[in-house]
């Protein structure tokens, strides 16, 4: 193959940034080849560009691995010492941006070997004994995804906090409830919001038990039939704090279920919040007039002055279709692989990254928001008053006083029929009025008819009484603060 044809010139190894990596025959599986890898090959097989954020996890699973190696007498204590303290300079290097990603050497672990091997010399090739980068990248996937998940707890909680408090400032704030968007029964606010938690704290037992699965170490699986080395893959797995090394090494550098896993909750997550998001926008809308959100966390329009558009809500609404589509990806990615490790699974890091960028910013931008929401009490309680929300109140009323369901259903129905076309909510009829669709009908029947009536009286346990709302909120805070 010619120069031209194998399109490796000069520029394109400078472009590169390359250090270090020579020829492509140098590369550190080049041994068997004849030829170098034709240019753009190397581009399309390289994972530098974006595996490039696993750094500091593959330096804590060499250290690890080096450790293991010296204490099972793989390598000597001198080696160990040379390893570790260069694999830290490395780290340095790349934490203070002066060290230089090269395609050549195509992935982040062959980057920071070489590198390694360019400051400590021989020993630096050692480093790789009884280790192969399929079982080296399972690992450092899990370590990365680890520390993520941690931090996702952690937003998590921090969001369902100011739900709660949000509830618990708002546990008697009356609005009307909907099914099929069509005004319902009056609930309290605090209960909606309450609502929203539920579908969170659902949503952190997931993640929790995801991480179990996460935790687990693939290191010492090695290419894909373990090594021939006498490993201690309990103790690295203690290094590294993974609950227990894996049961079987083909699985264990094939299977990236545990991303698609975190990929699959992670969808739910942003379901959840595009299901908030959407209420929010429609509350936050002249035509529903119950929310204001603060002007920090909306934008203008460039022709029309009067707008404030709620874009962080809707931002988040649009971002749950990315993260369910790469969720779609691994899923993808995955079926109709043969074991054990194939090149297929380079492509698992670039959705898994983007979910977990897109999530945490969502989650932010929600912990952020949610405390600042300004509720309009007085425009949603207009609304649950307008929308005759207390007419099954009524119906219960009469049931009470004797009147089967479906009768009393048949006649708060003409009654509904008789306000609508007199303008008029069930409360604000006199009682001559409502005694023409049943005699059944008494002065007390004003009690029911209010809105803090209708709320008051489901008074039970998951019901929208303030009383329960205020106990319920107590109850999350508690749940909250023993995480
Ligand atoms: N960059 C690869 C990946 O992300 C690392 C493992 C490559 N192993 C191999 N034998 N080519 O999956």
């Amino acid at each position: 193959m010619s120069n031209e044809s194998n399109g490796i010139d000069s520029t394109e190894q400078n472009g590169t940034g390359a250090t270090g990596a020579g020829s492509s025959t140098e590369k550190p599986w080049g041994g068997r080849f004849t030829e170098p890898t034709d240019a753009f090959v190397e581009q399309f097989t390289a994972s530098v560009d974006f595996d490039q954020r696993l750094y500091f996890h593959d330096i804590q699973g060499s250290i690890a691995h080096a450790t293991m190696l010296t204490a099972v007498g793989v390598l000597t204590e001198d080696e160990k010492l040379q390893i570790i303290s260069g694999l830290k300079e490395v780290q340095a290097d790349i934490e203070s941006g002066e060290f230089q990603w090269s395609v050549k050497l195509e992935d982040v672990h062959m980057n920071i070997e070489a590198r390694l091997t360019d400051k400590i010399g021989i020993t630096g090739k050692k480093l790789h004994t009884g280790r192969s980068r399929n079982d080296q990248v399972a690992t450092d996937i899990r370590l990365y995804l680890r520390d993520e998940i941690d931090v996702i707890a952690e937003e998590i909680t921090r969001l369902q906090e100011g739900l709660a408090n949000l509830a618990q400032r708002e546990a008697s704030t009356i609005m009307p409830g909907f099914t099929h968007l069509q005004t319902a029964q009056p609930v309290t606010f605090g209960h909606h919001i309450l609502a929203w938690n539920e579908m969170l704290q659902r949503d952190y037992e997931r993640l929790i038990d995801c991480r179990k699965r996460v935790n687990i170490m693939p290191l010492g699986a090695a290419a894909l039939a373990g090594t021939t080395y006498p490993i201690d893959r309990a103790l690295t797995a203690e290094l590294l704090g993974f609950d227990r090394p894996s049961e079987n090494s083909l699985d264990s550098v094939s299977d990236r279920d545990f991303a698609i896993e975190f990929c699959s909750f992670a969808s739910l997550v942003m379901i959840h919040l595009s299901r908030c998001s959407e209420e929010l926008i429609l509350w936050a809308s002249a035509q529903f007039d119950f929310i204001d959100l603060p002007d920090r966390f909306c934008t203008g329009s460039s022709i029309m002055p009067q707008k404030k558009n709620p874009d962080v809500p809707e931002l988040v609404r649009g971002k749950a279709g990315r993260v369910t589509g790469h969720l779609m990806s691994l899923m993808m990615l995955m079926k109709a692989q043969p074991l054990a490790y194939n090149k297929d699974n380079q492509e698992d890091k670039e959705p898994l990254f983007d979910v977990l960028d897109t999530l945490k910013g969502c989650l932010k931008a929600y912990a952020d928001m949610v405390p600042a929401i300004e509720v309009k009490a007085e425009s949603m309680r207009e609304a649950a008053r307008r929308g005759f929300s207390t007419a099954t109140d009524l119906a219960d009323y009469l049931v009470v006083n004797g009147v089967a369901f479906r009768d009393a259903h048949e006649i708060v129905g003409k009654a509904v029929a008789y306000g609508l076309e007199q303008k008029k909510d069930l409360s604000e009829m006199t009682l001559e009025e409502l005694q023409q669709f049943s005699k059944h009908i008494q002065e007390d029947v004003f009690n029911v008819l209010t809105l803090e009536g209708s709320v008051n009286a489901r008074n039970h346990l998951g019901g929208t009484a303030p009383e329960q709302v205020m106990a319920a909120s107590k109850r999350v805070l508690a749940g909250l603060s023993t995480r």
